[in-house]
Formats: C-alpha cells, sequence, structure tokens
C-alpha cells in the first residue's frame, strides 16, 4: 500500500477528492495533510476524514526558503509518505526539496501546460482568446509547471467567461482528473491520461 502526503495552502477541494478516492481497492492510502497557512480551510476538512494533519507557517521564516522546506520536509518523512501531492499547494519550492522527492512528487495546475505556468491562468486564457483551458498533472522537478506531464482535462472557454466561471468549471475536472492520475501514479502507470470534459456533463 503507497502512502500519501497532500500539501495544501487554502480550500482544499482538490486534496478532498484525494482523499475520498483512496478507499477499497485503491493502491494508496492517505497518510498526512500539511499546510504553509494555518488558516486552510482544508485542514480541517482532512481531520474530519480521519487524516492527521500539520501546518508549518513559512511567513516566521522569512526569505528563507530552505529552513521552511526543511521543517516541512522534517514533518512529511515523519509519516514515511511514497508519494506526495501538492493539491493546491501555492509556494514556490527550491531545488532541494524537489530532489528531495524526485519522483514521487505531484502537481496539478489548472492550465494546459505548457501554456500559462504560473499564476492567473484563467485570466491569461481568456485574454489571449483560447476556445479551451483546462488542468494538467504533473511531476514536479525543479523548473516550476515544467515537469512531465502525467495528465491533462481539456474545458471549453464559453463566450463572455469571466476568470471565476471558467476556474470554477476547470476545477470540477480537476476533481477528476487528479484522483485518477493519483491511482494510475500509485499503480506504477506513468502513462499520459487525457481526459476531455466536453464528453461528460458539467454543471
Ligand atoms: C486548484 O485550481 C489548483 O489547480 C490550483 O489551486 C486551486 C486549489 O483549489 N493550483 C495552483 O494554482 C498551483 N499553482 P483547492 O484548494 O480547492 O484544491
Amino acid at each position: 500500500m503507497k502512502r500519501v502526503a497532500i500539501l495544501i495552502s487554502g480550500g482544499g477541494s482538490n486534496m478532498l477528492r484525494l482523499i475520498e478516492s483512496m478507499t477499497g481497492d485503491h493502491p494508496a492510502r492517505p497518510v498526512l495533510v500539511g499546510a504553509n497557512d494555518p488558516g486552510a480551510g482544508g485542514l480541517a476538512l482532512a481531520a474530519a476524514q480521519g487524516v492527521p494533519v500539520f501546518a508549518t507557517d513559512h511567513r516566521p521564516f522569512g526569505r528563507d526558503r530552505a529552513a521552511f522546506e526543511a521543517e516541512l520536509i522534517r514533518q512529511l518523512d515523519a509519516a514515511q509518505p511514497d508519494i506526495v501531492a501538492l493539491a493546491g499547494f501555492m509556494r514556490i519550492l527550491t531545488p532541494g526539496f524537489t530532489a528531495h522527492y524526485a519522483g514521487r512528487l505531484l502537481n496539478i495546475h489548472p492550465s494546459l501546460l505548457p501554456k500559462y505556468p504560473g499564476l492567473n491562468t484563467h485570466a491569461r486564457a481568456i485574454e489571449a482568446g483560447d476556445a479551451e483551458a483546462g488542468a494538467s498533472v504533473h511531476e514536479v522537478t525543479s523548473d516550476l509547471d515544467a515537469g512531465p506531464i502525467l495528465g491533462q482535462v481539456r474545458v471549453p472557454v464559453l463566450p463572455g467567461d469571466t476568470p471565476e466561471e471558467l476556474a470554477a468549471r476547470v476545477l470540477v475536472q480537476e476533481h477528476r482528473l487528479y484522483p485518477a492520475v493519483l491511482r494510475r501514479f500509485a499503480d506504477g502507470n506513468r502513462a499520459r491520461l487525457d481526459l476531455d470534459a466536453t464528453l461528460t456533463p458539467t454543471p
């Protein structure tokens, strides 16, 4: 059974979907949820699922990312994770951290990578006049949002979409994509998974 730790910064809706997916004959189980913000709403959701939680506030570390990450690694490694899944974790990680978890560190990003790494992905897709947006799950390497892509879901951009409307439509599909990719990854399957939101009803 693979042990999965999840890092969040906020509401944790992807985290909750990952936790809920890891039951029955799933090859993995959630062992820990951590946040860089003690106020992250997802911590209570994880605790309510019976998953141990921790918060390491990044702010007291100031610009010392390495010291913040050393504490994060200490907390994570106590739970002996086979896989660390970033789910709305909004801190940039140094090469020291990504190397420590090389080959077992996943992230979900709300764009069709390699388009729009970084922030404000939905506004940038609308601004560019893209017909499609989406989300990607990828392995995390030292290059921001640029590791090998494990799965993508495509979502139509509708006329008049605001960034918030598009983000909500993409998020629903993130909730399909991330559990599906995690399950395959835990099984040792790193082949790319492509989902298309137009093939399924969207709210
Ligand atoms: C998700 O849309 C995720 O793709 C995005 O943050 C949101 C978190 O929502 N992640 C990033 O932008 C990473 N750079 P959640 O807390 O409800 O899962």
